[in-house]
Order: structure tokens, then sequence, then C-alpha cells
């Protein structure tokens, strides 16, 4: 199997990255956007963020990427970011998405963050909930019927661990 090299996003990833999230926007529950947002809104997440922003590369393609941001914009919260992580579907299941959740989370020791959260729709395959368990995230709460999309009410399963030292 090729091997991920794993860098920091820049904004010529933008149109790869748009294209991967579009897929999971417009198939899945995994997010609650409807819309999938343009390059540019992804170009803009890339240059505005002061979070670590990675992407995985397989011989020159775009296979996923996996991010942090700040859980909550009210200053008390700096302390604690939420984690974003997606493989784009003609990668999954090679371990990818393992590499780039570990990946962020090594970034994430170099920070002053403390605490990281994982937002997960729950209606999908597991695979995020299980990725995150195997990293050590565990379940701290669940947030009823939150979302709705394709008709269906959805809940989010809150996974929560420590950044680690
Ligand atoms: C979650 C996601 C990133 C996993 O990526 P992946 O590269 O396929 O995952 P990996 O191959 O690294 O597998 C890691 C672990 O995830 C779990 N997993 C992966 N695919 C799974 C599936 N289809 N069903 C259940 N668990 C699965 C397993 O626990 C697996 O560990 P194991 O192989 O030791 O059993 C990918 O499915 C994805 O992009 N999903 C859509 C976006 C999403 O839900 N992102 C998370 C929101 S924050």
């Amino acid at each position: 199997m090729t091997a991920l090299t794993i860098r920091t996003a820049t904004v010529a990833d933008a149109d790869a990255m748009a294209a991967i999230y579009a897929h999971y926007v417009l198939h899945s529950v995994a997010t609650f956007d409807t819309v999938p947002p343009d390059p540019a809104t992804w170009a803009a997440k890339v240059r505005d963020g002061e979070l670590p922003f990675r992407v995985g590369e397989v011989d020159g393609a775009i296979a996923g990427f996996a991010y942090l941001s700040p859980y909550r914009p009210k200053a008390a919260y700096r302390h604690t970011a939420e984690d974003t992580v997606y493989v784009a579907p003609q990668f999954l299941g090679r371990g990818y998405g393992r590499l780039l959740l570990t990946d962020v989370l090594e970034c994430a020791a170099g920070t002053d963050l403390r605490q990281l959260i994982a937002v997960i729709a729950d209606g999908g395959d597991g695979a995020s909930e299980r990725l995150h368990a195997a990293l050590g995230f565990t379940v701290v709460g669940r947030l009823t019927a939150v979302g709705c999309k394709f008709d269906r009410w959805i809940d989010t399963v809150l996974m929560q661990r420590d950044v680690p030292r």
C-alpha cells in the first residue's frame, strides 16, 4: 500500500478538500452541511485558521485532511478545540483516517490546547466513533435529534480527550 505523506495544508489544496467534503455533504449525514462549500471557503479556512490544518497525500493526490478549529468562540473556551477528519471515498479503509487523526493529535500537543472534542453524527457507518475511540476519545454526551437531513432526525455523539502531553 502506498504510504500517506502528511503535511500542513495550503490554499492550493482547497479544490481537493472541497471535492472530498462535497461527497459527504451530498451523500451522508457525516456533516450537517447540506450545500457543499466552494473551494474559496476552504482556502479561507486554511488561510485564516490559527490551529493545525493537515492534509494527507498519496502519489500527489489529496487522500484526506484533518484539522482543529475553536470549539466555541467565547474566550474561556480558548484551550478547547474541535477536530475534523475526512478521507476521500476512494481511499477509505486503508488506515489513512487513523494516521491523519494521530497526526493532528500530535500537532495539538504543540499548542496551548488542553481538550479536544469530536462532534459525530450518529447515523452513518460508525467509522468516526470507532476511530476516535481507538485514539483515546470517550463518549461524553449525546444531543438528541439536533440535525435533520435527508428527512431523518439525527443525534450527535460528543467525544472528548485530553490533548496528549
Ligand atoms: C471516519 C473516517 C475519517 C475514517 O477514515 P478511514 O481512513 O476509512 O479509517 P481507517 O482505515 O484509518 O480506520 C480507522 C478505524 O476507524 C474505524 N472504521 C473505519 N471504517 C469503518 C467502517 N466502515 N465501519 C466501522 N468502523 C470503521 C475502525 O475502528 C478502524 O480501525 P480498525 O481498522 O483497526 O478496525 C472516514 O470514514 C470518513 O472520512 N468518514 C466521513 C467523514 C466523517 O465522518 N468524519 C468524522 C467527522 S469529525
